[in-house]
């Protein structure tokens, strides 16, 4: 089966809202432009993707970022319902401050690994630590800071896609094996865009992929930020954390508990709760164990999102079994971007993943890739209106 008509299946398990109506059948486009050049000079692209349904997305070879998604609300009115910065400039000036990792492809390894060393074949291996004490999100040069070779696929139709891959070197920042990593973004006429990462290495290596788009349904920059927004998360236990992030050990139950979304909850009824895992983090900041039933290796419901006041919502399937939920909660009027002043609260990253630090807890899924193994994984992002 071809991954376009196995995409296509995975739909048929997201038809849970509606989509804003379509007068006139319409062809999905891809449109390339020449973005920016990085400071050492590399060309970046920009690639705008539309759908029938008037659902923009647009991102640039560099880190692979999402840069703007303009989604319609209930009233056909258009928003930038990511948080982006209009330059490359802009993206270099935040990534030589630590980042935020605004709308990127991240690897190797997404999230933290505990003072940047685990043990692979009996080898113990160290990495760049750009987290004290921690190795965050694949180090100081992560695939967010690569430009990515990108390949337009399909530039109009029901679907449009483009390939982004890239080559890794053995011992980038500290990670055993070459490793080949492709993303394919997929826009489609159900107003989904899907994310298909596939990777290979030549010797054994640990690896992590997402995507880091901080999330405002009601518009980046809306002044009242994500708290009204409502939530539900399908996973019953998620993974409380140390002072540095990293997992205690074994899930805990969310129930009883401000990380309880398992029905709809707006994202500030509990981010206030006196409750010491919120308060190490500074809001949400942690990875939800998702449920998951029957083929794990098709997409399943992560998260659903809607914005009350403009009826926009944000699906998230994928097949991967963590879900690390963050609310932005480190970013606090530092920085002006396409939306204005982004401040602590104004958006959230859904960023499926396996756990943090994977691979110092063998009890965890495996994050362990192998050479003649291709690594896997889907994550969809649907966007619709609620009447
Ligand atoms: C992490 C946060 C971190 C942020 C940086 C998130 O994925 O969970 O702890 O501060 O990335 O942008």
């Amino acid at each position: 089966m071809t991954r376009i008509k196995r995409h296509q299946r995975y739909l048929s398990l997201a038809a849970l809202l509606v989509l804003p109506s379509v007068t006139e059948v319409k062809s999905a486009t891809l449109a390339t432009s020449f973005y920016g050049s990085t400071q050492d000079g590399r060309h970046v692209n920009l690639y705008t993707m539309t759908s029938a349904r008037g659902l923009t997305v647009k991102f640039i070879s560099y880190g692979g970022r999402l840069t703007e998604i303009l989604a319609p609300d209930r009233k056909g009115h258009i928003a930038d319902v990511i948080l982006g910065f209009p330059s490359m400039k802009d993206y270099e000036a935040k990534d030589k401050e630590g980042g935020f990792y605004f709308g990127a492809l991240i690897g190797r390894y997404a999230n933290r690994i505990a003072g940047g060393h685990f043990t692979l074949d009996g080898q113990q291996y160290t990495l760049a630590i750009n987290n004290p004490p921690n190795s965050l999100h694949g180090g100081i040069k992560g695939f967010d800071k690569f430009v990515w070779d990108v390949q337009p696929i399909s530039t109009s139709g029901p679907l449009v896609s483009a390939k982004l891959s890239l080559t890794s070197p053995d011992g980038d920042e500290g990670y055993p094996g070459t490793l080949q990593v492709t993303v394919t973004y997929t826009l489609s006429d159900d107003n989904a865009l899907t994310i298909n990462y596939e990777a290979t290495t030549d010797k054994d290596t640990v690896l992590n992929l997402t995507n880091h788009a901080y999330f405002n349904l009601a518009g980046a920059g809306a002044a009242g930020g994500v708290f009204p927004q409502v939530l539900t998360l399908n996973a019953n236990a998620y993974l409380p954390t140390d002072k540095t992030s990293i997992p205690l050990g074994p899930p805990e139950p969310v129930s009883g508990t401000p990380f309880d979304f398992r029905t709809p909850t707006p994202i500030g009824a509990h981010i206030r709760a006196n409750d010491p895992q919120i308060l190490l983090a500074r809001g949400y900041d942690h990875s939800w164990v998702l449920n998951k039933s029957g083929d794990t290796s098709r997409p399943q419901l992560a998260a659903l999102a809607v914005d009350p006041d403009s009826g926009r919502t944000l699906e998230c399937l994928t097949t991967e079994p963590g879900l690390q939920v963050y609310t932005s909660n480190f970013i606090d009027a530092q920085y002006a971007g396409i939306g204005g002043v982004y401040r602590q609260s104004d958006a959230f990253a859904l960023e499926t993943q396996h756990f943090p630090d994977s691979p110092n807890h063998p009890d965890y899924p495996t994050t362990e890739l192998k050479p003649g193994q291709t690594f896997y994984s889907t994550t969809i992002f649907r966007f619709g209106v609620q009447q």
